[in-house]
This record gives C-alpha cells, structure tokens and sequence, in this order.
C-alpha cells in the first residue's frame, strides 16, 4: 500500500486533513466534492446496471453480454460512391494507382471517433481514420528499405474522415447508404482552411501556403467531439509521426523564425521512430522538415468540420490551442457560451478547456459556426486539496476584423511579443504556467446527468513516485485512472473546480496493491472486471460512462483484448459490456439519439502480430484483418443500458 499513494498520503496527512485525504483516495466518495443534493433527486433512475457482466479474454471474437447481438456497420475499403469497394488482395499483393484512386472514395483505414448525427430527414455517421498500419495492408512491408510511392499514396488517402449516411433497418440495426450526396471523404489531402488567432502567422507560412491560410489535409485524427450545432471537432493527435528529415539541416530560407526548431523539439517533430515507418516524407517535401519546416506547424490542430455540408472545407480551428489533441467535447455554460474540454494525449502532458466568447444561439445555425474562432484557452491546475483551477493562457477576439489576443500577463516577453505563439506553442505556454503534468489525458467528457466533467487518464507507466501528485497519484502508472471534474456551481464555463478520482484502474486480484482496482476508493470486489488503459468514453442517457480501452493487452496490464465496459458514477459499479479481437484496441463509443443502438469501431485488429487474426472473418478471400465499425443493440430493441 505504501507504493501506491506514496508522496500523496504523506503531504496530506502532514496537513492533518483527513477530510482531503479521503477525497484523494476517493474513499469518501461524495464527502465534500459529491453530487449536490438537487442532482441526487432528479436522477430518479440510477437503478442497478442490469447487464451481466463479461470478463477480460483472449477470443478472435467480438464478446458481449447475454441479451445483445452484434453487426458491422461498415468496414475499411466499404464503397461510399456507387463504384466497388477497395481490392483488398491487390493492395497487399502490389497497391497500384487504380487502388489509390478508389481510396478516396472508400471507407478509410483504423476508424477511431464514431460520431451520430439524426438531422432532420437523414442520419450521418462521422468516423475519424487515426493512421495505418503498412505492415498488414502491404505484404513484406518491413522487407523493403522504403515504401514505394503507391503505397504512401495509398495511406494517405486512408487517413482523414468519413462522412456517411446510415439508415435503420427492419432488424433495428443501422445500414450505410451507398451513393448518398452527403457521403464524403476528407483524407490527408483535402484542401482544411485555417481559422483564428494563428491564421496567416510567420510559423504557418509554407511553400504552397505563403500566407498561412489553408493546408492539404488532416493527419492523426483520433477521437473528436460534436458541437451543439451540429459539426465535428476532429482532433489531430500524433501529427509527428509523419514528418522526417534533421532539424539541424533546415534550408535558412524557409525558415520564417527560428522558434521552429525549439517548437518541434517540444512536440517531438521529427519522430525518429515513425517517420521511415510511414515513409510521407520520402515523396513529399512538405513532410520534410529540412525542405519545408513550417508544415508540422500546421498539424496539431482540432478541426471542425460540417457533415451537412459536403461543400464546406474542413477548418482548423487555431483558438484552440496546438498540442497532441485527442477528443474536443462541448457543454453549453449556464450564460449560453461554450466550453471544450481538451487533452493532450502524451505523458505528462496537460488538459485544456476553451470557452468561447459569444453565446451559442439555437436558432442560428451559420453564427455558431463562427463561435470556436474567439474565446479564451485554459489549462487546467490540480491542487492536493482537491481542488482546481482553469488558468487562463489567453484570450483571443477580433475587432474590426483583426485578432486582439491577451496572453496570461505572467507569461514571459516571448509570448507577449508575439503572442499568437500561446496558440501555436500551446505545450510551452502551459509549461510557463505550471500546469498539472498528467497521465496521458484522453477523453474528456461533460456529463449531463451529474453534472460533472469525466477526465481520462489512459496511463503513465514512467511516473516516478517523486513525480506523483494528488491527481496523478500512482507511481508508476500502468493501469490508467479516470478523474471526476466538478465544475463551480456545475457550469462547464467556471474557471474554478472540485475533483476526485472516480477510477483507478486496475485488477481487483492484482498481487501488487499499485495495479488493484479502486471504484470511488474503495477497491474493487473481486468479481469486478478488472479494466486497464482506458482511453474513450461516451456518456448515456442516465449519467452511465461508457468507457473503452486502449492497451488491455499490454503485458504490464491485462494480457487480454481491449474492451468496453461501463461505469455507474451512482451505484458505483463497473462491468465489462465488451470484448474486441486480438491486437485491437476499441473506440469511439457511441449512442443512437434513441440510444438502442450501441456504436464504436474496432481499430487495427492484429496489429503488432500478423498471425493474431483476420477479423471480422467474412469469406470473401481478404488476406488481412480489417478495421471496422460496428453496432450493438438488445435483442428486445429497449435502450442499451437498460
Ligand atoms: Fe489516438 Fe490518445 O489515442
Ligand atoms: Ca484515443
Ligand atoms: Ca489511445
């Protein structure tokens, strides 16, 4: 037990503040930061979750409880025009340009971010494709001493979006709708204008791009967001690992400033371990640092993107800060303006929120489309007390059509000189700010039934116990926690907050008391499932966290598939709802607007071990396992968490 809360207990008891020190190890559950007495009441149906419960396993099948059915709803190389679908035998065999051509139009590769839209008269589903994995697509990737041209090409049109409409069928289950007008693809290619405070900046400016205005594509989109009116905000997460070339060896004259160099240090642009991997920058300079050092700037960004309008450009909303984005999630303030909650996926990293400066107006749908361009940013500080705050980075609006930007008035000369640097250095201007360093923050969600923000923390394993603090409390981290944010009088716009530790995950039969499983401090009965690396998670209509992992298999946690399980932040109980593949890991959780149909995407099954599957197994002579996503419903057709 000493290991496990170490320096945390110790600073606590050493302020004789029992109180807190229960919060801390969650052991009072609503002592102090609990779900006040009106939320309590107007939850009339947090009853038992009435799912039985699976177990962690090893299966080449999808496993869920007894009651629910399973289906893909649409997988890699599906078709979205009216054309066939992608050959898979050829792309492994020989990928040609032929191949590459109908890439762009097919359903792209590891689906992570699911998002459901019901618009008036049609149903679109959005899916974010994070990145590939060459050595399953090609046969011998690792044979050779470079990608060939094909193949680069063929990647980067598997990346990006798919915009898709979905419509249910008489078995309850949704189908997608070849052919459909609003079906689209954004890849790595497609034209995604910039907006806000860092449009048209120095570190922007590129070859192709002079002005800093728009890029082609968007890169590493892992999980997103919806917005209340109706777009997505689609987060650039390992943007890096796509870039080459020596920092040392940057052509003076592309060099439009020379905080390039440092910058790309901080965000780890080069990345010496995946940029022969992906091999971009080999066919094309602007993923070559040397030949095109602006261009990794223009990566990192949340983009927001209108599904119902396949005529809109996707637009890199720059107000909301550059780092390693992995989801933006909204929640209306009490006064109307909009927050977005953030993190920043890399260990030690931060969370972030945005607030944008007007108020979100139902009734005008092309206003809000404008809100994400002003606002002010925060990163988020965690206090031992259980307490926390939103400091502010800066603050950006225009006036006559030009960007006022107040930076936090501690930061150093360099970011009040040039302060659009706060947007574009995002990770520095945090670092300054003395900003919780956390366990690699995922998903960060607002939930509507208690009134209180969910914050994922996937896993630290490097953590020292002389780095720990109240929120990152486990040396050592490998099993992953999730953090319960009480926003001041529960308004997602508030710059104060209240916290505790709603998971630490773990294995309730674990031998070592730092890898157990704590629900709310109290650790967890053995026949919980034990839970590691949690990673998305989608909030339903009771207050319910869904919660999907990320890294179950690795051999200092669970040794078994990834999976979805389910969390009720009332009656305290977890249980594993499902199962994926080998060597996949499981995303983007979603709900029908009715919430009978269960939604998230198995992303690279296999990956890591050629061997370990060929999922989802359909006859139909593909040589390789496929990311797909798919759908779960009752068999009786009531709601999901029923
Ligand atoms: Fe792409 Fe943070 O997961
Ligand atoms: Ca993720
Ligand atoms: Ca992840």
């Amino acid at each position: 037990m000493e290991n496990y809360f170490g320096d945390i207990l110790e600073r606590a008891i050493s302020r004789r503040d029992l109180f807190k020190i229960g919060g801390i190890l969650g052991l009072s559950g609503l002592f102090n930061v609990g779900y006040s007495k009106n939320i309590q009441t107007s939850v009339k149906t947090y009853k038992n979750l009435s799912l039985r419960t699976i177990y962690p396993n090893t299966k080449d099948e999808i496993t869920i409880p007894e009651g629910y059915e399973w289906k893909i709803l649409i997988k890699w190389g599906d078709p979205l025009d009216n054309n066939d679908g992608i050959n898979y035998q050829n792309v492994f065999e020989k990928a040609s340009n032929d191949d590459v051509e109908r890439q762009k139009y097919c359903f792209g590769y590891n689906n992570d971010f699911v998002g459901f839209f019901n618009f008036k008269d049609k149903t679109l589903l959005v899916v974010n494709h994070e990145y590939t994995d060459p050595e399953i697509m090609f046969k011998d990737y690792f044979l050779k001493n470079q990608p060939t041209k094909e193949e680069v090409d063929f990647m980067i049109q598997a990346h990006g979006l798919s915009i898709v409409e979905i419509k249910k069928n008489k078995d309850g289950f949704f189908e997608y709708v070849k052919g459909s007008k609003f079906n689209r693809r954004i890849t790595a290619e497609t034209k995604t204008l910039i907006s806000g405070p860092a449009r048209g900046h120095k570190l922007l400016q590129t070859s192709y791009d002079p002005n800093g205005e728009f890029v082609y594509g968007t890169i590493a989109n892992c999980s997103a967001g919806k917005t209340p009116w109706g777009t997505v905000l689609s987060c650039e997460e390992n943007f890096h690992s796509y870039f080459g070339g020596d920092l040392e060896n940057i052509d003076p004259e592309k060099m439009t400033d020379y905080k390039v160099v440092e910058i790309h240090q901080r965000y780890g642009v080069p990345d010496i371990k995946y940029h022969d991997y992906y091999g971009f920058y080999k066919y094309y300079d602007r993923f070559n640092v040397e030949k095109e050092p602006n261009e990794a700037n223009r990566f990192g960004w949340v983009v927001e993107v209108d599904p119902l309008n396949p005529n809109r450009p996707p637009i890199k909303r720059t107000a909301l800060g550059r780092f390693k984005h992995e989801a933006a999630n909204t929640a209306i303030g009490k006064d109307g303006r909009v927050a977005v909650y953030m993190g920043d996926d890399e260990r030690f990293e931060y969370l972030y929120k945005f607030v944008t400066k007007n108020k979100f107006d139902p009734n005008d749908r092309e206003k809000n489309l404008n809100l994400l361009d002003e606002g002010t940013l925060y990163v988020a500080v965690f206090n031992d007390d259980l307490t926390g705050q939103w400091v502010e980075i800066a603050s950006a609006y225009l006036e006559n059509g030009k960007y006022i930007i107040k930076p936090n008035p501690k930061l150093p000369n360099i970011f009040q000189e040039d302060p659009v640097l706060c947007f574009i250095y995002t990770r520095k201007a945090a670092d300054l700010l003395n900003a919780t360093k956390m366990d690699r923050p995922e998903d960060v969600e607002y939930n509507h039934t208690t009134k209180s923000v969910f914050a994922v923390m996937t896993y630290n394993e490097k953590r020292k116990a002389s780095e720990t603090n109240a929120a990152n409390p486990r040396p050592e981290n490998t099993m992953g926690h999730i953090i319960e944010i009480i926003e001041e009088n529960h308004n997602p716009t508030s710059t104060k907050f209240k916290w505790r530790i709603a998971l630490m995950c773990g294995d309730p039969k674990a031998s070592s008391y730092n890898n157990k499983l704590f629900i709310y401090g109290q650790l967890a009965k053995s026949d919980v499932p034990p839970i590691s690396a949690p990673d998305n998670i989608a909030i339903d209509k009771v207050g319910n966290v869904w919660i999907a992992t990320d890294g179950n298999p690795g051999l200092d946690r669970l040794k078994s598939n990834d999976g979805v399980y389910v969390l009720n932040p009332f009656t305290k109980e977890l249980k594993m709802f499902l199962s994926g593949v080998p060597n996949c890991e499981i995303c983007g959780p979603e709900f029908s607007d009715d919430y009978k149909i269960f939604f998230c995407a198995i992303q690279h099954p296999g990956e890591g071990d050629l061997n370990a599957t060929k999922w989802p197994y359909l006859n139909d002579n593909c040589p390789i396992p496929r990311p797909a996503v798919i759908q779960v419903k009752r068999k009786d057709g009531l709601e999901v968490y029923v």
